[in-house]
């Protein structure tokens, strides 16, 4: 979106006409520009009412995650200070990790067309409804563990429900539940240039598919209401950027008292998928690096990396995304 658009939207408004007149005079454009922005507005779902001699007023505006409004009034230092907008993508992983090596630019799109978990499942969400970002963090994060950015964010977003007054949980090692539903998911990846953290957190959807009723939810669900993806995407970027300075000064240990705090899996039985074995037990805790600390049935204990698929016994799966293969994941 160009200046001049989004001085146009600054300039309209709901409850009264803006003349013609005005928008030249201070957006400096002629009348066919003008126009042609109105044009380019309602093609964004922008719904606009035109009147020959008053001028034109917004009826409805779409939700939408542009980079303007998401950085309006956004108080981070690094976190979402540069936007790429798509409106439709394959993965915003996928861009991002093609993209730079730039910390803290941010990929975001109304809808994907590839959306992807973690051991190559799918994850679907109707267009303009949730988030779906990818934030770029230092590449020398690797040596610290994906697994802590995952919780960090996790963490951050799980801080940013509870505000909006949802009862939420951390489900280890990369899901926000609710009720034990998914509201959220995180996907972090590398390369040799980057560390990417993606997140998809459902907020406006007022349903779901037949398949996933049982495993996922939204803000708007739980709430009985629509909220504004903006604020919340900004939200989420404010709590994730202090956590995520914390993390850099003082180290991963110090938020894990939160994280056990908030934990869905703490205390539950568990079976443990790691290769061709299968592992069962209570989860006991989780350590300084972000594994879970499993007592095993029959005794022992074990760490578990979150590149093993961990289910919970005797739960609904609460997972947004096609599972390929596999039991309870
Ligand atoms: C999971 O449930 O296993 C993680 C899901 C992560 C989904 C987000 S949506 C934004 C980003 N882009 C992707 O393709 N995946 C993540």
């Amino acid at each position: 979106m160009t200046p001049e658009t989004f001085g146009l939207i600054k300039l309209l408004r709901y409850d009264a006409y803006t003349t013609y007149d005005k928008i030249c005079n201070e957006l400096k454009i002629d009348r066919k520009r003008t126009k042609d922005l109105l044009k380019y507005l309602s093609n964004l779902q922008y719904e606009i009412e035109e009147h020959p001699s008053l001028g034109v007023r917004i009826i409805s505006s779409p939700d939408l995650l542009l980079p303007e409004f998401v950085c309006s009034g956004l108080h981070t230092r690094l976190f979402g200070k540069k936007i790429h907008y798509y409106k439709k993508i394959g993965s915003t992983n996928d861009v991002a990790l093609k993209l730079s090596d730039e910390e803290g630019i941010l990929v975001i799109t109304e809808f994907q067309s590839k959306g992807r978990g973690r051991f190559g499942r799918k994850w679907v969400s109707t267009e303009s409804t949730a988030i779906l970002a990818s934030l770029i963090l230092n590449h020398k994060l690797k040596v610290e563990g994906l697994q802590k950015i995952t919780l960090l964010c996790a963490l951050s977003i799980n801080e940013v429900m509870r505000k909006v007054g949802l009862s939420s949980l951390i489900k280890w090692p990369n899901d926000i539940v609710v009720g034990g539903r998914k509201i959220c998911g995180i996907l972090t990846e590398a390369n040799s240039r980057c560390v990417v953290c993606g997140f998809g957190v459902n907020v406006n959807q007022s349903e779901f598919p037949s398949e996933l009723t049982d495993e996922a939810t939204s803000i708007r669900i739980e709430t009985q209401r629509e909220h504004s993806r903006i604020i919340i995407l900004q939200q989420i970027l404010e709590q994730f950027e202090n956590n995520y300075f914390e993390f850099l000064q003082s180290g991963f240990h110090h938020f894990l008292e939160k994280i056990k705090d908030y934990s869905f899996s703490l205390g539950k039985r568990v079976s443990v998928h790691t290769g061709k074995k299968v592992l069962k037990g209570e989860v006991l805790d989780f350590d300084e690096r972000g594994r879970l600390v499993l007592r095993k049935d029959g005794g022992g204990i074990r760490k578990i990396f979150a590149t093993s698929m961990v289910s919970i016994q005797n739960q609904s799966i609460a997972q947004h995304s096609d599972r390929k293969g596999g039991t309870n994941p």
